[in-house]
């Protein structure tokens, strides 16, 4: 059960003064009747919750893929455009935050949520999910980079997980990586360790949910249960 003003607020993304004036003013109904006080709680899976005759949607929490382009920030707030700002107006709620940082030349894959438990189950390195990109280097790597990479790089004092390396072209600049956890830069200096540069770098799976492909950069959308589970690896 939630707060009606609550509910009303966060699903037509209006502020919750707002919300409390629209149910005082009778437009809000829950199972036919109106509800005239904003202290009220309704459970929104089983309540018919309409507001001036329309359903309304809610949900407690909100997981949205997006497909961040280059130049975007994946942060909630800052001096620069974050990937919550180019959300569309009809997404955007209280509390948004990307969970996990690409960096700003980065594209692909990054999934916008409010559930601060769910982004910690995803990121925290005890729970392995892994990040699949898609890397193009500027020169060619070889076998021992990819053994280095499996057996768990030392990155200055951090060691790196094992992560798995797989060439894309038989030229061996284009590779697929997997890591397990989301250190600063971590994909390009772990390249940079063999003096190769990354020159593109895409996210292009969470844990098992590959990014959709019809989403254009800058486009997202709404996950799905199933999808959300797919996230966890489950
Ligand atoms: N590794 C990087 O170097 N950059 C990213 O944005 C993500 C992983």
């Amino acid at each position: 059960m939630e707060r009606l003003d609550k509910i009303i607020s966060q699903s037509l993304n209006i502020s919750r003064s707002d919300a409390k004036e629209y149910i005082k003013s009778g437009l809000v109904t829950v199972n036919g009747t109106a509800v005239k006080s904003a202290n009220e709680k309704a459970d929104a899976q089983k309540d018919k919750i309409e507001c001036d005759g329309k359903a309304v949607c809610y949900s407690k929490f909100v997981y949205i893929m997006m497909n961040k382009p280059k130049g975007i920030i994946s942060a909630s707030q800052g001096g620069e455009k974050t990937v919550v700002d180019i959300l569309p107006d009809s997404m955007k709620r209280k509390n948004l935050f990307p969970a996990g940082r690409l960096d700003k030349d980065t594209t692909g894959f990054v999934l916008i949520t409010d559930d601060g438990d769910f982004a910690h189950r995803i990121l925290s390195p005890k729970n392995h999910i892994p990040k699949t990109y898609t890397a193009v280097l500027d020169k060619p790597f070889d076998s021992d980079v990819i053994d280095a990479f499996k057996n768990g790089l030392s990155l200055k004092n951090d060691k790196c997980l094992p992560a798995q390396l797989t060439p894309l072209n038989s030229e061996y600049t284009e590779a697929q990586v997997i890591i397990r956890q989301g250190m600063y830069h971590q994909i390009k200096r772990m390249f940079a360790k063999f003096g190769i540069t990354v020159i593109e770098l895409k996210r292009t799976a969470m844990g098992r949910l590959p990014l959709d492909l019809s989403l254009g950069e800058g486009e997202c959308r709404y996950l799905n249960d199933e999808e959300i589970k797919m996230v966890e690896n489950k």
